[in-house]
Formats: C-alpha cells, structure tokens, sequence
C-alpha cells in the first residue's frame, strides 16, 4: 500500500561514497526522488550507476553517507528495505531450465508471499508483460525482450513501491524497447515509484519526471530532458564534407550561426537556437563561402551533446579524454 499525503522522499541519498580498491565509484553523490515518481539516473559506462542502484538495494554497504528508501536506512535495515523495493536490471536474473510462470512462483515463494495467492499473482503478471502464450515454456529459448519482460515481472511480484531498473533496455531492439517503455509507463500510472538508470537521454525523456546526469560517481546535472537539451539550445546541426580542409574553413563560416561550433574530422556542428529554421542561415553562408557539403544534419540533442556541454568530452569516449580536444576547446560553456 501506499502511503499518501506524506512527503516522505521515495529515496534519499546524501553525500554517498563508495570506493572498489583504488577505484573511487561515488565520489559523494546526492540525490532525491519523489514519490509517485520516475526518476532517471543518466551517464556514461562506468559513471556509478549501477554502484547507486546496488548501495539502494542492498547489495553494497557505502563507504560514507546516508542513503535511505522511503526513509529506510539502507544500511542499517537492509531487509526491511528490501520487502519494500524490487529491481529489475541489465542482466535478467532467471533460472533457465524453469518457465516463465515456475519463474515467478519461485520468486513469490522466496519473498514470503501468501502461497495461496501465488499463482492468481504469476497469470496476472504473465498477461501483463504479454507472456502468456510462452508461460510454460523453459526460459531457455525465451528471446532477449521476453527475458527482460520476464525480469521486470519477477521484480513486481511482491508489490514493491520502489522499482529499481539498472539499464532496461539496453541492448534491446527498438520494437522491444518500446514495448518495455509502455509497461513501465504502465506501473508508473498505477503508482510505484521508479528509479531508473540509462545511457540514453532519449530513454530517460521518454520516462522520467526528473533526470540527474552522473559522471566519475558525482551529480554533474539535474532538471527534466528538456531543460537539459534547453541549456545546450534544443537543436544541434551538423554539417559534414569531403575533406578536414572544408570542414576547418566551414567553420569559421559558420561561427555566427552556430556560436559553440566545433569540427571534428569531417563534421562541424554544435547546438543552436532557434530550431531547424537555422539551417536555412546555415546553408547561406555555406553558399556565400562557396562550400558543398556532402551532408547536413538537423537532429535533438543525445547524452553525448549534453555530456559534451557538460564535461568538454563525450559520454561515448570517457576513456580517452584527448580525442575530443578540437571540439572541447570550441564547445566550452555551451552549457553556460
Ligand atoms: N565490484 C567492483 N570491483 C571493482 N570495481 C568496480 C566494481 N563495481 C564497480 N566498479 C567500478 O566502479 C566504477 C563505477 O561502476 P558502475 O557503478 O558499474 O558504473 P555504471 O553502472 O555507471 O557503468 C567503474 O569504474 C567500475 O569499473
Ligand atoms: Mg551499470
């Protein structure tokens, strides 16, 4: 049940850190979700993702901070905390020689739930995430979509009010992915409260009310999708040529249109305001510099162009800080 009228935050996290050897994962992170809530946790591989969702379930103790679930303090209640949550992560965690419906009844016996309701429970859980046709079948053959809507049920089965998704849908096809959004809608509307963790900013605007961007395990952003895309201009135009020597020259062509250009091998671009309408101002001057491109790119901003703003490198090339200096230099405070 839920409690309502309360203000009792869904999670709190206050200055957590957590170190593996040398590896400093959380380098004090806060973070607050409201109830009723989904809340997106967005970085790059390696950013302590996965280290947050894992200290909020109890399977990792903290090395300094507080971090509570529905005012639960993790570490010092951690079973109590646990009937409260489910989690549903990368990696399904199913048993393969047993079926989908066996599955979940396994799971309803190891979390206490009255056996009698078990399998009224297992049929409804199995309608909702579409598996009712493959319910008795091994999960061995089950396909990578049916796997993660099989693990996003187990996870439901005790009736959690936190739901934990540690990267649902990475490595999805986009058909399995959209279908795993819907369903996740789906809970929100029924009211459980959903901390989730992606790599992509379009996942995160698809679902959460509130995003926190995460690098070097430490709260380098909040806002929603939009006020994120909003702090870089809402569109980012890319122009791409022939060779490195256009795309230099095209870039000091385009330095009034698109203000925080940066070139990077064939490709200039960066955010603009004012939308798709400054292509038309892009294309002029291209003209007016008498150079072709060979393509022209108007797209919404991906967590790569929001880290980029962010941190002066890309989300996709962390390790590697030198092989975006060119655009770094040129990009610096465009978030600003
Ligand atoms: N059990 C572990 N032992 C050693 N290093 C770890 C362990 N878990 C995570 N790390 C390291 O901590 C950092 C954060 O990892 P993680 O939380 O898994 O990031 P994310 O989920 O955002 O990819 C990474 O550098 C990772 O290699
Ligand atoms: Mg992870």
């Amino acid at each position: 049940m839920r409690s309502s009228g309360t203000s009792t935050p869904a999670v709190t996290i206050r200055g957590v850190t957590k170190s593996f050897g040398e590896v400093r994962a959380l380098d004090g992170i806060d973070l607050e979700v409201a109830a009723g809530t989904v809340f997106g946790l967005l970085g790059p591989n390696g950013a302590g993702k996965t280290t947050t969702v894992r200290i909020l379930t109890t399977t990792v103790r903290p090395d300094g901070g507080r971090a509570e679930v529905l005012g639960v303090d993790v570490a010092r209640f951690p079973r109590r905390v646990r009937s409260l949550i489910g989690l549903a992560g990368q990696y399904a965690a199913v048993d393969e020689r047993l079926t989908g419906r066996e599955n979940l009844i396994l799971i309803g016996q190891l979390t206490h739930q009255p056996r009698r309701r078990l399998r009224a429970r297992a049929d409804e859980l199995l309608e909702s995430f579409k598996l009712t046709r493959a319910a008795d079948r091994p999960i061995s053959g089950f396909s990578g979509g049916m796997r993660r809507r099989l693990d996003l049920a187990a996870s439901l089965v005790h009736h959690p009010q936190v739901l934990f998704l540690d990267e649902p849908t990475t490595g999805l096809d986009p058909r399995s992915r959209n279908d795993l959004w819907a369903m996740i809608r789906k809970l929100v509307d029924d009211g459980t409260t959903v901390l989730l963790t992606t790599q992509y900013l379009e996942e995160a605007e698809q679902l959460a009310d509130a995003i926190a961007v995460i690098d070097h395990g430490r709260v380098i952003a909040e806002g929603t999708a939009s006020s994120l895309k909003a702090s870089l201009g809402a569109t980012i135009i890319e122009v791409t040529f022939a060779t490195p020597g256009e795309a230099r020259g095209a870039l000091s062509a385009l330095d009034r249109i698109i203000p925080g250009a940066g070139v990077d091998d064939l490709v200039v671009g960066g955010p603009v305001v004012g939308g798709a309408a400054r292509s038309l101002d892009v294309v002029r001057a291209l003209d007016a510099a008498r150079l072709a491109p060979t393509g022209l790119t108007v797209r919404e901003p991906s967590l790569d162009d929001v880290f980029l703003a962010l941190t002066g490198r890309t989300a996709t090339h962390t390790g590697d800080p030198d092989s975006d200096v060119e655009r770094t230099a040129a990009m610096a405070g465009a978030a600003r």
